[in-house]
């Protein structure tokens, strides 16, 4: 039975598609990934693991379907919850925003009281600044299809392997 909810706003397709890559690697335990345009607060409640993807636009904006969804999400008690969260970014195009999306979710699941699991080394990315970055992690799986899509398959699988036992 599917006890992950995956959960993405996608402008261009990129982090659709890899929330597809996630619940392909995570088989029987993740649910078919859902825009957050189409979902509710009540749907988000029904899971004590959930994965949220984001991108990030203009100048460390928001994706706009969670722009448009985030009181919304912001209204969810994620006090018994563990969320991991990644983001599509591009390091070079934005090095001082890269990936910020993270960050801002990692932010409200937090203020929610929820447990923000699946961090990952900064080691191997090149950017400048980053909302996600915690010390030298960030709070979720940046993915760089911009610049680095032949590494997305090796840490999609990476990262779902230490999900397997992070979100339980
Ligand atoms: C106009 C524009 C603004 C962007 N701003 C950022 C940014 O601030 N930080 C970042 O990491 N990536 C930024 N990106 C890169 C996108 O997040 C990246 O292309 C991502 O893969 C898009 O994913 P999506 O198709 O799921 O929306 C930007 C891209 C464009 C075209």
């Amino acid at each position: 039975m599917a006890t992950i909810g995956i959960f993405y706003g996608s402008n261009t397709g990129n982090t659709e598609s890899a929330a597809k890559r996630i619940a392909a690697a995570l088989g029987d335990q993740a649910a078919e990934p859902t825009s957050i345009a189409d979902t509710s607060a009540d749907e988000l409640s029904g899971y004590s693991a959930l994965i949220f993807g984001a991108s990030t636009w203009g100048v460390g904006d928001m994706q706009d379907d969670w722009d448009d969804n985030l009181s919304m999400v912001t209204s969810v008690d994620f006090s018994d919850k563990k969320v991991a969260i990644f983001g599509l970014g591009d390091q070079e195009g934005y090095p001082d925003t890269f990936v910020d999306a993270i960050g801002v979710l990692a932010n409200i699941v937090r203020n929610g009281g929820g447990a923000v699991v699946g961090q990952v080394s900064t080691d191997g990315y090149e950017f400048d600044e980053s909302q996600a970055v915690e010390g030298d992690v960030f709070l979720g799986l940046p993915l760089d299809e911009d610049n680095e899509s032949d590494r997305t398959d090796k840490r999609i699988e990476a990262w779902t392997a230490t999900l397997k036992n992070d979100l339980n």
